[in-house]
């Protein structure tokens, strides 16, 4: 079920959210992980979300991608009312606009590195053989068209790292949300898949947020937002300082 253009409403930006909570568990249990967040993230722009270990990052990008329902708030996506979505509507969503990159990479181990970044292509139905071309293309482009046919367990976690980067830009999504994508990466490499995001997955009506903790991938952050227990408590654009 694909989400037509009409239903599409204008939008300011490429994602709105407004009073968005999330708590987690029960009783003694209970998480809040993410309380009355008010950010919008611009189009055509790369914002990078900071904050210390738990305060809600992964919560926040996993809400804006329609991966994890919100308790509250508004969650706009292009003008798309994500948390109005029917569970059915979300997926096809999910499958049109955006593109994820995991903490923990999630590749399919039966699958090739190419067969890993063709995913998102097959399952909107493209053929086989042209999903698998493109894929190596999206390989070649992060340093790995001598790989292309090798198994995760069988690449080094910068290599594994690398695979899901370029599955989350083969469908070319209009929004990407990466987490820690440059983790696994030496200085030289996150600083190519950061130039390789602006580069080829930044447009007028496209934007990417990137959670980091790596300062030396700042630069190429239009806007840092920082988080705190649950909380923006700040979105820098002075952050050439923070380096
Ligand atoms: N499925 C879950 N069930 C219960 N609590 C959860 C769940 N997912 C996250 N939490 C809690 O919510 C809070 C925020 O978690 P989140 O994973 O968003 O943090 P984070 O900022 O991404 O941390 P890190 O930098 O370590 O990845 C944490 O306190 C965590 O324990
Ligand atoms: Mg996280």
């Amino acid at each position: 079920m694909k989400i037509q253009d009409s239903e599409l409403t204008s939008y300011n930006f490429a994602v709105s959210l407004n009073s968005v909570s999330k708590t987690f568990g029960t009783g003694d249990t209970q998480v809040k992980a993410l309380k009355d967040i008010e950010l919008n993230v611009r189009c055509g722009e790369l914002l990078l979300l900071v904050g210390p270990s738990g305060c809600g990052k992964t919560t926040l990008l996993s809400v804006m991608a329609g991966i994890l329902d919100s308790d509250d708030g508004v969650v706009d996506v292009f003008g798309v009312r994500v948390d109005k979505l029917s569970q059915t509507k979300k997926t096809s969503f999910r499958r049109q606009y955006i593109g994820f990159i995991f903490q923990q990479f999630n590749l399919i181990p039966t699958l090739t590195a190419a067969e890993n970044v063709a995913v998102p292509l097959l399952i909107i139905k493209t053929p086989y053989a042209k999903a698998v071309k493109k894929a190596r293309e999206y390989l070649s482009m992060v340093g790995l068209s001598e790989r292309t046919e090798f198994f995760p367990t069988q690449l080094s976690g910068g290599q594994q790292q690398r695979v899901a980067i370029a599955r989350a830009l083969v469908s070319e999504p209009r929004l990407i949300v990466c987490d820690e994508p440059t983790a696994s990466l030496d200085g030289d490499t996150g600083k190519l898949v950061m130039e390789m995001f602006r580069r080829t997955a930044l447009s007028k009506d496209r934007a990417i947020v990137v959670v980091t903790h790596d300062n030396r991938i700042f630069s190429y952050g239009d806007r840092i937002a920082e988080m705190l227990d649950g909380r923006i408590i700040a979105v820098h654009t002075d952050h050439q300082q923070m380096m």
